[in-house]
């Protein structure tokens, strides 16, 4: 590998796309390998999205959830779980403090429900803050993306008119099989990605993302989800590593030892520098979950080929109760503490932030103009 990296042959196929070459990149845990690979994903980076960072305040407004994902702590299975529905009020408190902090960007993020009080309620919410949070600061408002899961595309089409403009919906796994091994029958990798089409449909920015590091999931199938990204034109990634919760089928009984949980990390970064090498001009956050493996997580993922941090922004008393894994950071920490911290971490990486700015992902933009609509 060495070799073939230096000739620059492994890389030059990797950016192609060749599925070979991304496999035997993410299958190879060596540490200067992965930071070669950081090396080239921030050139990538800088040329094609610019080095800032932008913030998404991200409110986690609700943790009731219909599904029963085998690996997620809030699935509605867990009877352990406290649930909760932040009011109006609170959220617009959140809101509030969003745009103080100058995040010029919020997501709204909850468990899956598709009850029509619900999605009147969220539609509700997207029209107050739009209206709100316009200033001369902020002249278009809060930039919003919408994280509620796989709803109808009428739906999707009211949150869109109600004024939500991105919208994250993980594929979990670009492999059908995966996807099947780790959800119920309910749920579907055919309405996944059908749901993820009318999204693009509607007129949204798409985000997708993987866990990565999941049981049974390969090299292969990560160079796959890659290339599935590609395929489908995805403007936005979110992705992190899986870490079990003990509440659940996939996660009781499994706990990372120190050595996985630095492997998995190193995959994680390798992954988020090669989807940044492969697709270029896609907006990439430094999620939560790396944090959870490693202090620095997401400052190594920043360092990466990540452009996009999500300061947590639910309300200290609730947070515990969205605990989708099992050692979740800033769970005892309220907005405030998290401000303070974050924008240390982006300090640390000497990039700057985006104050005040939505930081749209340039993809967009350019699908916008060869589709021949106005950007
Ligand atoms: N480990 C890592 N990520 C998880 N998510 C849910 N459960 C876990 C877990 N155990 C992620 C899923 C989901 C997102 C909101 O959180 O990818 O889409």
């Amino acid at each position: 590998v060495a070799h073939k990296l230096l000739e620059g042959s492994l890389l030059e196929e990797a950016r192609r796309g060749s599925r070979e070459a991304l496999a035997e990149l993410l299958s190879t845990d060596l540490p200067w390998l992965t930071s070669a690979l950081a090396e080239e994903a921030d050139r990538s980076m800088k040329a094609h999205v610019g080095s800032k960072v932008y913030y998404r305040g991200l409110l986690e407004f609700s943790n009731h959830c219909t599904s029963d994902c085998l690996y997620c702590g809030i699935r509605a299975g867990n009877t352990e779980v406290e649930r909760y529905t932040l009011d109006r009020d609170r959220v617009m408190r959140a809101v509030a403090a969003c745009i103080d902090e100058g995040y010029g960007s919020l997501t709204l993020q909850s468990g899956e429900r598709r009850d029509p009080a619900f999605v009147e309620y969220v539609c509700s919410l997207l029209r107050e803050i739009k209206e709100m949070s316009r200033s001369d600061d902020l002249p278009e408002g809060l930039g919003i993306t919408l994280c509620v899961g796989e709803q109808d595309e009428a739906v999707y089409r009211r949150f869109f008119a109600a004024g939500a403009h991105r919208y994250l919906l993980r594929i979990e796994s670009g492999s059908p099989e995966l996807f099947a091994s780790m959800h119920p029958e309910s749920q579907s990798f055919e309405a996944r990605l059908s749901a993820l089409r009318s999204l693009r449909r509607v007129g949204f920015q798409v985000g997708t993302g993987v866990m990565i590091g999941l049981p049974g999931q390969s090299a292969e199938d990560l160079a796959d989800d890659i290339l599935f990204f590609r395929r489908e034109g995805i403007d936005m990634i979110g992705m992190g590593p899986y870490i079990p919760h003990a509440q659940t089928p996939m996660g009781s009984g499994d706990r990372l030892t120190p050595a996985e949980r630095h492997r998995r990390l190193r995959l994680s970064l390798r992954m988020i520098a090669l989807t940044r090498i492969v697709l270029c001009d896609v907006n990439i956050a430094a999620t939560t979950a790396l944090q959870a493996l490693d202090p620095l997580g997401r400052e190594m993922a920043l360092a990466a080929g990540a452009n996009v941090v999500m300061p947590i922004l639910t309300p200290g008393e609730v947070r515990a109760q969205y605990t989708l894994y099992n050692g979740k950071p800033c769970t005892d920490e309220d907005a405030g503490t998290c401000t303070v911290c974050i924008s240390r971490r982006v300090a640390s990486t000497s990039r700057r932030a985006g104050y005040n700015e939505w930081g749209d992902s340039p993809h967009f933009a350019e699908r916008m103009r060869q589709a021949g609509a106005p950007a």
